[in-house]
């Protein structure tokens, strides 16, 4: 049978060969346990980390910083095994980014306590002489806006008891956004 010069059974076969590409290629992913992140495993943000995030937005840090180790030999090689999905199962925006000015922060947690933070974001010269990365001094002068810390854990979803709270009493810009940083790295269990 010629399939070329019967336009009915034509369009049927067509119609069902993409229908099956479709089905395969949108439908079937969804219900593959390897693309869904469990994220019973990731442990949620604290208050103090969240609205040290929200800094790291603010300051557009993520312009010249990526959050994600691809599975590059050069890439583990400097920074640990490549990202998995797990780890910014609970970020929301994520904060992978696509250009890296600086070097990727996705496990700079581990890397240094959170004094060198503080003296590198005062001024980044200190720690390296060349660094052109911004100073961020003036965080630390900055008292930190709490007044919707509690909205934004509930509207995330994230947990929290009163005590984190409590910890953010008397807390600067700069000490939510060393939090964050210091905690990148170690989100799962
Ligand atoms: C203009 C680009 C630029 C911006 C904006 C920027 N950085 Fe950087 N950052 C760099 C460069 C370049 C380095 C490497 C030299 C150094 O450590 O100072 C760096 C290094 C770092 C390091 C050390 C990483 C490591 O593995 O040694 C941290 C942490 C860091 N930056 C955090 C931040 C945070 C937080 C912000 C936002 C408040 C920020 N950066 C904004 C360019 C930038």
């Amino acid at each position: 049978m010629n399939v070329d010069k019967r336009p009915v059974v034509f369009i049927i076969l067509a119609t069902l060969t993409i229908l099956a590409g479709t089905l395969f290629t949108t439908f079937i992913p969804l219900f593959m346990g390897t693309t869904t992140p469990s994220v019973e495993k990731v442990i949620p943000y604290k208050p103090l980390e969240v609205e040290g995030r929200d800094i790291y937005i603010r300051e557009g840090c993520n312009n010249c910083h990526t959050q994600t180790v691809r599975p590059l030999p050069f890439e583990t090689a400097r920074y640990g095994p490549p990202s998995k999905i797990e780890e910014s199962a609970i970020d929301r925006p994520h904060l992978w980014g696509s250009r890296r000015t600086g070097p990727d922060l996705a496990r700079v947690g581990a890397k240094y306590p959170a004094a060198w933070h503080y003296l590198h974001l005062k001024d980044p010269r200190s720690m390296y002489r060349d660094s052109n990365m911004p100073a961020y001094a003036w965080l630390n002068e900055r008292k930190l806006d709490t007044s919707y810390t509690e909205k934004k854990m509930r509207v995330l979803g994230y947990p929290y008891a009163t005590e984190d709270m409590q910890a953010l009493t008397g807390k600067t810009e700069m000490d939510a956004l060393v939090a964050y940083l210091t905690r990148l790295g170690k989100e799962l269990k």
